[in-house]
């Protein structure tokens, strides 16, 4: 079983969205997928009850019963757990990251967000594990890529010494909206944009860090 942990010490910089996205499409590529909502504002299991599909389920829990459950997760043959933290939750993001075979960051790309990362790359540091700071809520990429505002925070963040995921994802209405029935981009507009950057993410994580 692969684990990833989404973890960022700030508010709303897209820990939920990523988790749920990147457990729908897993599940849609036929693996055993769960998400552990480790966060008390339980928002991927608000998700998880407005949703039709059976997968990905959705256990929440506090993170001193995590390891029980990522045992009892193996036996089960689960392929993927995917686990959305909470902000501004040192120690239980820390029992997160120490799990997680896969850490990712997600971070806005204006630069408040972007000196707030600090104390999340320390956590991920002490855990010895690989990191990886994915860029989210950008300004869409025009003609010829990216944005300057999204090249510069790559630059700004060669700092911290994480690499940082080469596909970004723009702040795209979809994102949000397709979550309000429970659904994830992919199933809401199969063929949009949001769709397509999402699924260039899990992508990439998947060729990067072998997850099978
Ligand atoms: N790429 C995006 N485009 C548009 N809206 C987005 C995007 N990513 C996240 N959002 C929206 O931003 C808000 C915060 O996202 P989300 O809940 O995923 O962040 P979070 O890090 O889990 O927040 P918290 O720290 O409170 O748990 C939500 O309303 C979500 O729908
Ligand atoms: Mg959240």
């Amino acid at each position: 079983m692969k684990i990833i942990t989404l973890l960022a010490q700030k508010g709303g910089t897209g820990k939920t969205t990523l988790s749920i996205h990147l457990a729908v499409i897993a599940a849609a590529a036929s693996k055993k997928t769960v998400i552990a909502d480790i966060d008390p504002q339980q928002s991927a299991m608000f998700w998880r009850k407005r949703r039709q599909l059976e997968d990905p389920q959705v256990i929440g829990m506090t993170a001193s019963n995590l390891n029980q459950t990522i045992f009892d997760l193996k036996n089960k043959n689960t392929d993927l757990l995917v686990i959305d933290t909470a902000p501004h939750s040192e120690s239980d993001s820390i029992i997160a990251a120490n799990a997680a075979d896969i850490i990712l960051i997600p971070s806005r790309p204006a630069i408040l967000d972007l000196e707030a990362i600090g104390a999340s790359v320390n956590i991920v540091k002490k855990a010895e594990t690989k990191g990886v700071i994915v860029l989210n809520g950008c300004p869409f990429p025009g003609w010829f890529g990216e944005t300057a505002i999204v090249t510069e925070a790559r630059d700004a963040l060669t700092v911290y010494g994480l690499p940082v995921a080469p596909v970004s994802l723009a702040n795209r209405v979809a994102f949000s909206h397709s979550l309000i029935d429970g659904r994830a981009v992919t199933e809401f507009d199969q063929k949009g944009k949001a769709a397509s950057e999402m699924e260039g993410l899990y992508r990439w994580i998947n060729e990067e860090y072998m997850l099978w």
